[in-house]
């Protein structure tokens, strides 16, 4: 087949004029907001001079512009439609750093299908998604799109929703849609936590924190990769043929497209690398970037390039073959129309129990004085604006025309418990009813304060130099806290955030996050006791902003955090560490690991590690854990962090019950990667094996030795 396939993309590339090859390279339309009105671009898809389009949706209104490039253009090559579609379109899941606390890549797996399931019934073909960026830094709006801060935690996540977007054939069948890993790379590293801004990384910190969720995702046969808007190292990534060739292509052997982020391509003038467009377009084409989206300098200047030899027509026939090879493997070649029946489907049960699994898989326990679960019938007190906004659930990077469909938090509640719901407060200050919340709150049985931050604060263009908890929701926490202490935060936020203002003045704490068209049934579903609250910190929660970025995997230092020597690694006046860190999440029940040892204690690089252990379940409530397994050498030269997530297994116990797990990790993920073509180099020697239920809940550290 790909042999055919191949010769078929020959002749076409054949029989294209330079005008229509460059047509095929450029990308045009909106953002999903922003609604595209399609009618100004008909002469352009009619001469030959667009080959794709983002964030156009409707299989009708898609299937009218098809007609144009099939029936108008003189060689009918269809057009690929793409969308952000990062967590859902219809239906919408929890927002992508809400799942990887789930720590269920099957979990990924799952809303990613459902997402490109209604996605292609509305006529589109690729998504611009998963955004695999690790991000350690939470004043960074975008870090709500990816997996969090561990590159090994990412990288299960990143294949998981390739593979759910693209479903597991070489081709992608008419119900998923080509995926599209992004931002390559880095960019969650900017500078700061500024969106945009520069990232310095050396060598060992690109290859090995920052790198592995991409190639990891094109592992999983990723059909597209998108550079990102930042420069590395001096080099934006949308000039970058180190990247976009060395790496990627050459070192990963990638045979995708390859598509600049938003006008990033021309964006290189900004950054005052390229002299103008006509040079960012050269810059672009040469560094093997197949698709430019939006800035139209490849349709602009492509033929002038040609023609001056800045530019080599091997480079613009690679490039085109890499747009048709992609619209081959979504099946457009043969059929580049959509059934417009689908799109009546709607939002189907099925995907709404999707969305619920995922969302209750999501909420992570913070803390619990024994506030949760709440008793059947018990009277709540239910306060803050955001328990009664549809909308808000949706998160960053979602449509929200479909919010009536959503439950609200309030309105799940209310499906348990007898509910007062006073607005109280909002997003700006108190509202009218917020003194008679008081008045009422001793006499519930429980107040939950909802608070947090709005959809619009996280995702692009939402840094913050401040990531604590806003001031007028510290304030009625603590005040409805002096009138009954039983108060639980309910928290709806995009980030993490720095929650020192209200841990003293709660019994609990849940983090709902942002969590989609079924976040009320989700967040009752775990008040209530119903679902078992599993969701494990994939980010750290700092204690305060100035500590960002902050994250578990940090290097030990010649003067480790020491509370008793102040000539040691810290901050005046603020503990070490994250006031809530990877790894960490309360279950209902409790667990006790017993008798954790290893299989073998030492191996080669071929060989296993094999952890082996009890655990109990000590609590009188079923719950499920999260067995984590770190690593780190003892000695390393250069230094490696002093812990790195390397296995996990998530159990789920009755009272009482006890399980024997053996989870293993092979040895060469305990490796460096060390070359663009990313092999991963286990030195020899003594490795600590460290087993806990969270970065900093180890239960026991044991001693593994590679040999040679
Ligand atoms: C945006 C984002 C990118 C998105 C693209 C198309 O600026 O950076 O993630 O896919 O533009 O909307």
């Amino acid at each position: 087949m790909k042999k055919n396939r191949e010769k078929e993309i020959k002749t076409l590339l054949g029989r294209m004029t330079l005008a229509e090859k460059l047509g095929q390279l450029n990308q045009l339309g909106g953002s999903i907001y922003g609604r595209v009105d399609e009618r100004g671009f008909a002469d352009m898809i009619a001469r030959g001079e667009v080959g794709s389009f983002l964030s156009s949706v409707g299989a009708a209104k898609l299937n009218r512009l098809q007609r144009v490039a099939v029936e108008k253009s003189r060689l009918g090559i269809p057009l690929l439609f793409a969308a952000d579609v990062i967590h859902g379109i219809r239906t919408i899941f929890p927002t992508p750093l809400a799942e990887s606390c789930s720590f269920d890549p099957e979990c990924a797996r799952a809303t990613a299908e459902a997402a490109a399931d209604e996605a292609s019934a509305l006529g589109i073909r690729w998504t611009f998604a998963p955004m695999v960026d690790v991000a350690r830094d939470c004043r960074w709006g975008r870090i709500i799109e990816g997996a969090g801060e561990d590159p090994y935690l990412g990288g299960l996540f990143a294949a998981a929703r390739v593979r759910g977007f693209q479903g597991e054939g070489e081709s992608v069948d008419d119900r998923h849609v080509a995926a599209c890993v992004k931002h390559f790379a880095a960019y969650g590293a900017a500078e700061s936590g500024r969106d945009y801004n520069t990232v310095q990384l050396s060598d060992y910190n690109l290859y090995n924190t920052y790198l592995p969720p991409y190639y990891e995702g094109v592992r999983a046969g990723a059909l597209g990769v998108m550079t990102a808007f930042n420069d590395l190292n001096g080099v934006p990534c949308s000039a970058n043929p180190f990247l976009t060739r060395t790496i990627l292509r050459e070192g990963w052997g990638f045979r995708g497209a390859v598509i600049s982020d938003w006008q990033s391509i021309s964006e290189t003038v900004a950054h005052r690398y390229c002299t103008d467009a006509r040079d960012s377009a050269a810059e672009g084409l040469n560094a093997g970037i197949s698709i430019d989206m939006a800035a139209e300098v490849y349709i602009r200047y492509g033929e002038e390039l040609v023609r001056s030899g800045a530019v080599d027509i091997s480079v613009v026939d690679a490039a085109v073959a890499d747009v048709l090879r992609l619209k081959y493997a979504v099946g457009l070649m043969d059929n580049p129309y959509t059934d417009e029946s689908r799109e009546r489907e709607g939002m189907t049960r099925a995907a709404y129990q999707t969305a619920l699994r995922s969302a209750e898989r999501s909420i992570v326990l913070l803390k619990n004085d024994g506030l949760l679960p709440l008793k059947a019938g018990a009277r709540v007190l239910l306060v803050g604006a955001l328990a009664d906004d549809r909308a808000e659930m949706h998160g960053a990077w979602a449509a929200r025309d479909t919010a009536e469909k959503t439950v609200s938090i309030v309105e799940g509640l209310r499906a348990c418990f007898e509910v007062t719901y006073r607005r109280g407060y909002d997003l700006d200050g108190f509202c009218p009813d917020f003194n008679q919340a008081l008045r009422e709150a001793p006499s519930y049985d429980a107040v939950l304060a909802c608070v947090g931050e709005s959809l619009f604060e996280s995702g692009e263009a939402s840094s913050k130099t401040d990531v604590a908890l806003r001031p007028v929701h510290r304030e009625a926490v603590t005040r409805l806290f002096e009138r009954n202490p039983r108060v639980a935060a309910l928290l709806v936020n995009g980030r993490p955030l720095d929650l020192t203002g209200i841990t003293e003045k709660t019994a609990s704490i849940l983090e709902c996050w942002q969590l989609g068209t079924a976040a009320g049934e989700a967040v009752a579903n775990v008040v209530s006791g119903k679902k078992d609250p599993e969701g494990r910190l994939t980010t750290t929660f700092p204690r305060a902003t100035g500590q960002c970025p902050v994250y578990y995997g940090r290097f030990a230092t010649g003067r480790p955090y020491n509370e008793k020597d102040e000539y040691t690694s810290r901050y005046l006046g603020v503990a070490d560490r994250g006031l809530f860190n990877f790894g960490y999440g309360l279950s209902y029940t409790a667990f006790r690991y017993q008798n954790v040892r290893l299989a073998c204690d030492n191996g080669r690089a071929s060989d296993t590690v094999s952890v082996r252990l009890t655990v109990v379940n000590t609590g009188a409530r079923e719950g499920t854990d999260t067995v984590q397994v770190y690593y780190a050498p003892e000695f390393s030269k250069p230094i490696r962090p002093e812990l790195q997530l390397g296995a996990f297994r998530k159990v789920t116990l009755k009272p009482g019950e006890s399980a024997e797990l053996e989870i293993e990790m092979p040895v060469e993920r305990m490796g460096v990667y060390e070359s663009p073509a990313f092999t991963l180099c286990v030195a020899p020697g003594r490795y600590e094996i460290a087993v806990g239920a969270a970065s900093d809940d180890i239960a026991a550290r044991l001693s593994y030795t590679v040999r040679e």
